[in-house]
């Protein structure tokens, strides 16, 4: 397929959409892009070529980049050159092609490597296309992580063998895939030379990462989390997401030895074992509720984050409240939780008993009470207590600074502080989001 000759790009501007690998992965297309020459366009400034780094994984987000494809013009009435990237490039690459001839690059998650040689290409008249799904050439071929915020993504894993029947990762990322450890022992360095002070190991399945130590020894997470640990410039170790079937003794034990490894969990969608089943998350409610419990006598500290599912297929108001039940039992620090949205090709999606929006919209209002409720009350418990935090940036207002706790709760304090440093803090008052502390 061809189009009319562009010039080259000089600037560019990385939309990412979605989670947090995919924030990753735009950092580094920005990295790709900028060790080729290009520049990133300013706040507000028109950027010669744009990246939609898309989301497949609910609602109607393949409609929302059409949408946004037809909004982006420049300030003389141009359109720039557009690249669509993500999940929804590799979901329906072919389809973006036909239907939106202004989208001259369309790259999957796992060939964004090859970005620079397409906006090439596409500058040259040629549209291109590439949604292969090549093992791990992408990560060998990336420019080296340079600078870096205090805290940063390091993607260990991808894709999903686990194939949850709502879900469509195993079809935009594929199979599961773990990078070398000392891929990921080399990066965390460059990441932590960088200024990072936290790294967050990211994979759609993080703990099902495996791997060789630099003894040849076969590890997992928490081997990966020890190695990384040893490095005194790294202050704290987090993941996401886990599956509550990988979380292995050693992972668990590891949040108890480990200081740098922080007390925060993220598995479950939903508390009614036959909508489990259905699902295919392969636990009951009862043996993820066992796994909090051998977690918790590790770590007594753990906050507990999960993600929620209302109105699968055949969610009837019954099963529905034992979601509720859970969450009363466990008491989330922290969770997300969404309608249920099919995905075309998923198995659910040809289920029957889809659930009436009006009762989605209901039960997710109720399970969102459920939750913030908890939070609050998770925040509130907090007070008193004397913790370090991890400076991020300047807050609002004058002589004010915003970072984490390690229960990943954001605290504002005044005084004096730099971005990245660990500082002490006495948590004085709780809001629903966030919490104010005091310089110890
Ligand atoms: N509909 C609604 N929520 C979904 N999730 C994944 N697929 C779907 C879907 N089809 C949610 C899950 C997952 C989170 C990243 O998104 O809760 O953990
Ligand atoms: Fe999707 Fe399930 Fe895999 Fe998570 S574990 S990415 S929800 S298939």
């Amino acid at each position: 397929m061809s189009s009319t000759a562009t010039s080259s790009p000089k600037t560019f501007r990385v939309k990412s959409f979605g989670c947090q690998m995919n924030v990753y992965d735009g950092e580094r297309m920005a990295e790709l892009l900028a060790a080729e020459g290009m520049s990133a366009a300013g706040d507000g400034d028109d950027a010669d070529l744009v990246v939609l780094n898309t989301c497949h994984i609910r609602e109607k987000a393949t409609e929302k980049v059409y949408s946004d494809i037809g909004r982006l013009r420049r300030e003389d009435g141009s359109a720039p050159m557009i690249a669509v990237a993500g999940c929804v490039a590799q979901a329906e690459g072919e389809e973006i092609m036909t239907r939106a001839p202004s989208v001259k690059v369309v790259v999957g998650p796992q060939s964004y490597h090859r970005l620079p040689e397409m906006v090439a290409e596409a500058a040259s008249g040629k549209r291109a296309t590439e949604t292969d799904m090549p093992a791990e050439a992408k990560f060998a071929a990336l420019p080296k992580r340079r600078k870096s915020a205090p805290t940063a993504f390091l993607t260990v894993q991808e894709g999903c063998d686990k194939f949850c029947t709502y879900c469509v990762v195993p079809y935009t990322r594929g199979a599961e895939i773990s990078r070398p450890f000392s891929d990921l022992v080399e990066e965390a360095k460059l990441l932590v030379a960088g200024g990072a002070r936290e790294i967050t190991l990211l994979g759609q399945n993080v703990n099902a990462w495996t791997g060789e130590d630099d003894k040849g020894r076969s590890i997992g997470l928490d081997g990966l989390a020890r190695a990384l640990a040893a490095d005194p410039d790294l202050k704290r170790i987090r993941y996401t997401t886990s599956h509550p079937n990988d979380m292995t003794d050693g992972l668990i034990a590891a949040h108890g030895e480990l200081e740098k490894l922080m007390p925060f969990l993220h598995p479950v969608q939903a508390g009614s074992d036959r909508v489990l089943k259905a699902m295919n998350r392969s636990h009951t409610a009862d043996s993820y509720l066992k796994v909090l419990d051998r977690i918790r006598a590790a770590r007594p500290d753990i906050a507990l984050s999960g993600d929620f599912i209302v109105g699968f297929p055949g969610e009837t108001d019954a099963e529905f409240e034992e979601t509720l039940r859970l969450v009363d039992a466990v008491r989330y620090a922290q969770a997300f939780s969404f309608k249920y949205s099919a995905r075309p090709g998923t198995p659910a999606a040809t289920m029957p008993d889809h659930v009436p929006a009006a009762v989605m919209d209901e039960r997710l209002q109720r399970l969102q009470a459920a939750l913030n409720r908890d939070q609050l009350a998770f925040n509130q418990g907090s007070v008193g207590k004397t913790c370090e935090v991890l400076v991020e940036r300047k807050g609002k207002h004058p002589g004010q600074w915003l970072g984490k706790s390690p229960w990943l709760q954001s605290v504002h304090f005044a005084g004096e502080a730099e971005i990245g440093q660990m500082v002490t803090v006495k948590l004085v008052e709780a809001g629903p989001n966030s919490l104010a502390g005091q310089l110890v």
